[in-house]
């Protein structure tokens, strides 16, 4: 194993991803921002120097922190934010491969752009190497003003950090310019390509397609899958912060293929463009402008993600955990998300994994925080999520990939979906249908304080954020390092300056 180094330095800069300029919060410059890889077993260090202006933080998406919960980049939860002028190092083992991503996790920001790809190779991972090359691809929702304190439309959509806006409507002012070019991929006839695919979006899935070739699933959030019949699609739904592995086999006769990611648009107003952003595969240089796309919306069937090593849920649930999402609309006319009634609000100076290891009882803001620490160790936990409100959300687990045991219609807990334990789906983000309910299971075995909450960056902002705090007797005996520590009372200073 080796250690890899990285130096982010976040900084604002003006970017014009769709042809529409405005300042982006990127990564060295860059939208996306840069690859980072590594191969399993490997340490990452990360040095993050923070120019915004604001306060940041970076989350490592899909990736455990065995024994390093303070780098998981939670802002008052597992970490103080990185103040404006201040760096601060992520310093992490890798005990898994896949594809993973990067995220700013401090209020709305990586709206903005803060979004990165994170692959993890490994060369006992059953499609390791099969494939001629491969290729990371991301998708995103794109918004024209800086994210706003409340729920916005997507001006637009990105694929690999291009799209196309038209700069002919009324909204595009005069410097858009309409000939960004597409992200295009290569390939040559007769070959197989991986692609890996991440929706780094805040808001939207998507319909990702490529005209005249199917795409086989071998991988979710990290976990290799079963090809099985099910699992050649024409076209995949992919919801926020979920990835997919897919191989495309380039059969066709030489010629250029859209690369179509449309936004499903079904919960939102029509104010969006609603054609599609493309991109091409290139065989050769001629791009045909005329596409066009249907928007139909399904999810993708659990035959088609199976995973590859046999892996049943655990059957010895030690801790259960039943979670009503609900939207109220109170005085204030700003409607708040709650999660058994409470909306969740983040204390930045004093994150809760940090008032664990100081012993702090965390009974006095359990409730308001939305904290809930289970102690059994290495039992199996089982969370049931009702969802009783209209809209789907994309639930994400921090610290783990979970057993999908159930998806089912209905929040009556004498009338839930019958429990797969036999060969569930795993991954770390599932899209829960409104007025539905999800069972997940996982055995915990890493303690910290995870966040569990939707990936609808707005839908966090309103509170829909849960805390697990896992094993907290064990992880308080654990030693805080100084860097975590000295970023607080960097933090602090920092706050004192400009008040
Ligand atoms: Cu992409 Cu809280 O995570
Ligand atoms: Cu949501």
């Amino acid at each position: 194993p080796k250690t890899r180094y990285y130096h982010f330095e976040l900084k604002i800069r003006k970017l014009s991803p769709d042809g529409f300029e405005r300042p982006v919060w990127t990564v060295n410059g860059q939208y996306p921002g840069p690859l980072v890889q590594a191969n399993k077993g490997d340490r990452l260090v990360i040095k993050v120097t923070n120019k915004f202006g604001d306060p940041a933080s970076v989350h490592w998406h899909g990736i455990f922190q065995r024994e390093t919960n303070w780098y998981d980049g939670v802002p008052g939860q597992t970490q103080c934010p990185i103040p404006n002028r201040v760096s601060f190092t992520y310093n992490f083992t890798l005990d898994q491969s896949g594809t993973y991503w990067y995220h700013s996790h401090f209020l709305a920001q990586y709206v903005d752009g803060l979004v990165g790809p994170l692959i993890v190779y490994d060369k006992d991972e059953p499609y390791y190497k099969s494939c001629d090359e491969e290729y990371v691809l991301t998708v995103s929702d794109w918004y024209h003003s800086p994210s706003a304190p409340l729920l916005p439309y997507p001006d637009s959509a990105v694929i690999s950090g291009r799209g196309q806006y038209n700069c002919s409507s009324p909204a595009a002012g005069s410097d858009c310019n309409p000939n960004v070019r597409p992200a295009t991929y290569n390939v040559k006839k007769g070959k197989k390509y991986r692609f890996r695919l991440i929706n780094t979006a805040a808001y939207a899935p998507f319909a990702f397609s490529v005209d005249s070739h199917p795409l086989t699933i071998i991988e979710v959030d990290g976990i290799p899958t079963k090809k099985t019949n099910a699992s050649t699609v024409k076209v995949l739904t992919i919801h926020p912060a979920q990835r997919y592995s897919v191989i495309l086999t380039a059969d066709q006769p030489i010629s250029n293929y859209y690369i179509r990611a449309n936004l499903l648009t079904e919960c939102i107003a029509p104010r969006i463009p609603m054609y599609p952003f493309n991109t091409t595969i290139n065989f050769n240089s001629s791009i045909n402008p005329n596409a066009t796309g249907i928007l139909h919306y399904y999810d993708v069937n659990p035959d088609a993600i199976r995973p590859y090593h046999p892996d049943p849920a655990p059957t010895n649930i030690t801790d259960t955990f039943i979670f009503n999402v609900t939207f109220a609309d109170n005085d204030d006319d700003v409607g708040l998300f709650q999660i058994n009634g409470h909306s969740f609000e983040p204390i930045f100076n004093n994150p809760t994994n940090q008032r664990i290891m100081l012993k702090e009882s965390f009974a006095d803001f359990e409730e308001s925080q939305n904290a809930y620490g289970y102690d059994t160790p290495y039992g199996g936990v089982e969370i049931i999520l009702l969802n009783r409100g209209g809209a789907d959300h994309p639930f994400h687990l921090h610290g783990h990939a979970f057993h999908l045991v159930g998806v089912g219609s209905g929040v009556n807990m004498n009338n839930l979906t019958t429990r797969n334990l036999v060969n569930p789906v795993v991954r770390d983000t599932v899209q829960v249908p409104g007025g539905g309910h999800i069972i997940i299971r996982y055995i915990a075995d890493n303690p910290g304080v995870w966040a569990f909450h939707c990936h609808i960056e707005w839908h966090v902002d309103m509170g829909m954020v849960a805390q697990l705090i896992e094993r907290p007797t064990e992880f308080s005996n654990r030693t805080l390092p100084n860097d975590v520590r000295a970023l607080c009372v960097q933090h602090d200073s920092y706050y004192k300056q400009k008040r």
